[in-house]
């Protein structure tokens, strides 16, 4: 009987033991995996190639990879809105791009110390990132984190913003390789997003 209760007593233990050590483990891989930032800026309204949208193409992409990667979405926007019209839109930026303006944004990151990995996402606009991106970029600290650029272009790919973010972020060592996807791509053909997401993310 001592005998018997013995090895009742063990095997409890063991149990025991290697519940725990799963319930430790757990516990580190949460601790250990990065936190995720998919900061992004969209304009809604009309746009080239796609008409009148109700939401943004970059949007959606930026939706996808916090989709993808469980990480927090955060919109970029101007107090001052953007007009929803083509031309004029596509004129104030060209006037803001000239005048090296920092629109001031409606909000700030919560604790962006608490990020690691920042997926910054724009349209492309005359070649470039729109002002606001800008505004952002030199609002915090980005020297110790990992940045990945993303954007929606109608054929400029990632235009020069690849070396505009690094005279940006000259503190910040990781810029990975950037993502582009056609706007018009990004808002009608959601399959090709995800797909286009994956193989990046994949590829980090
Ligand atoms: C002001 C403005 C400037 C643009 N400049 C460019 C450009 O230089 N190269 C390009 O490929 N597309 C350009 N486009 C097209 C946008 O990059 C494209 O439609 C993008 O997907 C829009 O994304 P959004 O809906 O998230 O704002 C421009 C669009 C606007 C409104």
């Amino acid at each position: 009987m001592k005998k018997i209760l013995f090895l009742f007593v063990v095997g409890c233990m063991a149990a025991c033991n290697s519940s725990s050590a799963t319930d430790t483990k757990t516990a580190e891989q949460a601790a250990q995996k990065p936190k995720v930032l998919v900061a992004y800026f969209s304009h809604s309204g009309e746009n080239y190639g796609v008409g009148e949208i109700k939401e943004g193409n970059t949007q959606k992409v930026a939706k996808e990879i916090a989709r993808q990667t469980g990480g927090t979405l955060f919109r970029i926007q101007a107090v001052e809105k953007y007009p929803a019209e083509y031309d004029a839109c596509t004129q104030r930026a060209k006037n803001e791009q000239a005048a090296k303006a920092r629109p001031t944004l409606t909000e700030r990151v919560e604790n962006m110390s608490q990020y690691d990995v920042i997926y910054i996402g724009y349209p492309i606009w005359w070649g470039d990132m729109p002002m606001p991106v800008y505004t952002f970029l030199e609002s915090y600290d980005f020297s110790d984190k990992t940045v990945h650029p993303f954007s929606t272009h109608e054929g400029s790919g990632l235009g020069r913003t690849e070396t505009s973010l690094k005279e940006t972020l000259p503190k910040t060592t990781t810029i990975g390789p950037g993502m582009a996807i056609k706007g018009h791509v990004a808002q009608k053909e959601p399959s090709a997003v995800f797909t286009a997401v994956r193989n990046w993310l994949e590829q980090e």
